[in-house]
């Protein structure tokens, strides 16, 4: 049985994507691919929803964080980062191997952070190079205000680089109007693409700061992707031929259902799912939820583990267990990417079956009736194009 995909990425990839990657080899450094990677990039700006370069590198997500990062200071500077789950620790991480000196703002896993509590934290470190945050922390299932964060680092002249690998292409997201200096995507998330392509928006302010860095690098020098970029959609280097040519057809479909309607379908998902949990006597683990995916905190005496194989193996659908110590309390119900109405009302089905197995109680339809009525509510109820 082909398992379904619920889980915040790699998610269920299109398959007019697929098929488009599946495509013959056409040679990169050709007017025919040069056109593709153009039209690539300038999608891309649109998604993003800035008129900077948006930089496409051969790498999971996390090579674009650290693409991100080492553009962005020289080593023994003063960084700070907003932490509050496993990808904020991330950016700590990489910071600190490439010798920043790490100021963290810390938050509670579950919780997001506060605006003022950075405002606090950067007035007490008043050489901050650069603040990194995070939109959608997939590890814990939270939606960061990072409106508000670019707001109050836009108060001590400090540049924000969000990680946004969960929320482009998902959440609304307006890199220029909020200010945001870099914006990282990934191609396994909201695109609905297989692994294997970073996006890193790129400020005029930020490739100012790359230009001077000094941070030790080769392959992620921003000022080569940029200076090839510029050329005419141009790469340092041999770009990933198949992904970038779906990566088009991913824009194709997200542009024909509208990146508006994206991130409304994408908030009634989360809010049908949400609802549906609580209709089931279960408890949301975040603060405040991300539109991308649904963290379910386990009822007592069942564990996410025992979760996650009865839906797998009774009705061939997988979600994603917690990470460190969450694993075991929490599942996630990953929601970004294709997912219709439909598609959520067949995830919370099964886990009412799946759940009622595991001698949980609950009343059977709880859960449906509470998405149904989310749904009934919701001004977009389209599926997706796939
Ligand atoms: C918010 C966030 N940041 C970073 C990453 C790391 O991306 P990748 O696994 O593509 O390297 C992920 C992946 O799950 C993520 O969800």
């Amino acid at each position: 049985m082909k398992e379904k995909l619920y889980t915040p990425g790699p998610v269920e990839a299109s398959p007019l994507i697929l098929q488009a990657e599946a495509r013959p080899l056409i040679h990169h450094r050709t007017p025919e691919f040069r056109a593709e990677m153009k039209k690539a990039g300038e999608g891309l700006q649109r998604i993003f929803q800035t008129d900077d370069s948006v930089l496409i590198l051969c790498c999971s997500g996390s090579g674009a964080m650290e693409g991100a990062t080492v553009n962005m200071f020289s080593p023994g500077d003063p960084v700070m980062v907003i932490r509050g789950g496993k990808f904020a620790d991330r950016w700590m991480n990489i910071a600190k191997a490439y010798g920043a000196e790490v100021t963290a703002v810390e938050v509670e896993w579950g919780q997001v952070a506060d605006p003022d509590a950075v405002r606090k934290a950067l007035k007490a470190n008043p050489g901050t190079k650069v603040l990194f945050g995070t939109h959608s922390e997939t590890s814990t299932g939270a939606r960061h205000d990072v409106k508000a964060l670019a707001a109050v680092a836009r108060e001590f002249d400090v540049p924000f680089v969000v990680d946004g690998i969960t929320s482009v292409g998902a959440m609304e997201l307006r890199t220029k109007d909020w200010g945001l200096d870099m914006v990282v995507g990934g191609s396994q998330k909201g695109f609905m693409m297989a692994p294997g392509l970073g996006f890193v928006s790129v400020s005029a302010r930020a490739r100012a700061i790359a230009a001077a860095s000094k941070t030790p690098r080769f392959y992620f020098d921003f000022n080569k992707a940029l200076k090839s970029w510029d050329a005419g959609g141009d790469t340092p280097f041999t770009p990933a031929i198949s992904l970038v040519r779906s990566l088009v057809v991913a824009i194709e479909l997200i542009e024909e259902e509208g990146i508006e309607n994206v991130w409304a379908r994408h908030a009634a998902n989360g809010a049908a799912t949400r609802a549906a949990m609580k209709a089931l006597g279960l408890s949301i683990y975040p603060s405040v939820s991300s539109e991308a995916l649904t963290t379910v905190l386990a009822p007592e005496g069942i564990t996410s583990d025992a979760i996650i194989k009865t839906l797998l193996k009774r009705h061939g659908m997988r979600l994603a267990n917690g990470q460190d110590s969450l694993k075991g309390r929490i599942f996630r119900i990953g929601h970004l990417g294709l997912y219709s109405a439909g598609d959520i009302l067949a995830v919370v089905g099964a886990l009412e079956d799946t759940l009622a197995s595991l001698g949980h109680g609950l009343t059977s339809g709880a859960g449906l009736s509470a998405a149904q009525q989310v749904f009934a509510k919701s001004a977009h109820r389209e599926s997706a194009a796939v």
